[in-house]
């Protein structure tokens, strides 16, 4: 029986561990044919290391599967060519790019370092532009086009001590919205995933989440987007945690006032409030509850 993305040839960057392992085991095992690219970094970025990714191939060469490894930094313009140059290489074509290599710098705003934002915004946002970018330039032209699958974070909404993090991930949402539409005459879908899985990088969350799940639980959702009976879902992002799928809304004013002519400050001070007002934060709600929490040493409850 053929497998669910059978022959299909699938780039994963960070499939050297967490989820990208689970995602690259997964895909392999329904019949694709996988470059697993990952560095094997430390959460913090530090310390590289091929062997994570030999490892994976290796998993996946003993249960039949065809792979290569690549180690390459995603956050690099020759690190996304050469991951994409690999594929190519070895099987002529791309169909596919999961991009799920990932790293955690946490800190409070006031006292995060330029490196701190820099590489958490490079491995994340630029590592998805690199390897989207080398991919799109080969399946715009091939047929069949592809699909690009991105990896953000419920925290790309908002979070108290990763704003490295959360920016990054607010700008893969962004990004593969504009890949959906900019690729749609292309044939090439764009959709991104915001996991919860147990994981290193979840372990270092400091709040208890309240829904959990393991990386085999993520990666069947990736499968089906890289599949051809999901060509018609583009411009989605995705909760996948445990047995749960969520989609999330498509950003979009929700309500409108006008002045007669331009606004004055002192109007919009006197009118605001009572018309469009604001839209509720609920982390601002509960910033009170955390502060508590880690006042007592507890991990509070945090939905995603
Ligand atoms: N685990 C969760 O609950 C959770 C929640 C929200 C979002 N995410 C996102 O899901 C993705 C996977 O997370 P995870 O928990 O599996 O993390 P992980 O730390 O277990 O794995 C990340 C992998 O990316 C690799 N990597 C890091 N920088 C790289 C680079 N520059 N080039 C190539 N490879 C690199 C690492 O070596 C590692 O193998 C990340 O994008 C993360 O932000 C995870």
């Amino acid at each position: 029986m053929a497998g669910f993305v059978e022959g299909k040839v699938v780039v994963v960057t960070g499939g050297g561990g967490g989820i990208g392992r689970a995602v690259a085991l997964a895909a392999a095992a329904e019949g694709a044919r996988v470059v697993v690219a990952d560095i094997g970094v430390s959460m913090a970025g530090e310390d590289p290391t091929s062997e994570v990714a030999e490892s994976v191939v290796k998993e996946i060469e003993q249960a039949g599967g065809d792979a290569i490894a690549v180690a390459e930094d995603v956050s690099q313009m020759a690190g996304g060519e050469h991951i994409v140059g690999a594929a190519l290489e070895r099987w002529g074509r791309i169909d596919g790019v999961v991009a799920v290599a990932g790293i955690l710098r946490e800190r409070m705003l006031f006292n995060m370092t330029e490196d701190e934002w820099d590489s958490v915004i490079a491995t994340h946002l630029k590592g998805h532009f690199t390897v989207f970018r080398a991919a799109a330039a080969v399946m715009r032209k091939q047929e069949g086009g592809g699909a690009l699958v991105g990896f953000a974070s419920g925290a790309f909404a908002g979070s108290v001590a990763q704003a490295n993090y959360s920016a990054a991930k607010g700008g893969v949402v962004s990004f593969v919205r504009s890949a959906a539409v900019g690729l749609h005459r292309y044939g090439i879908t764009a959709n991104a995933i915001a996991p919860v899985a147990r994981t290193r990088m979840s372990a270092n969350v400091p709040m208890e989440l309240a829904e959990m799940g393991d990386p085999e639980d993520v990666a069947p959702m990736v499968l089906y987007l890289l599949s051809d009976q999901a060509r018609h879902i583009t411009g989605q992002l995705y909760t996948v945690v445990g047995s749960k799928i969520a989609v999330w809304n498509q950003p979009e004013e929700v309500r409108a006032v006008y002045a007669a002519g331009r606004w004055t400050p002192e109007e919009i001070a006197a009118r605001l409030d009572a018309t469009v007002g604001q839209e509720r934060m609920g982390l601002i709600d509960r910033l009170e509850e955390y502060r508590q929490a880690a006042t007592a040493g507890e991990k509070p409850n945090a939905s995603t």
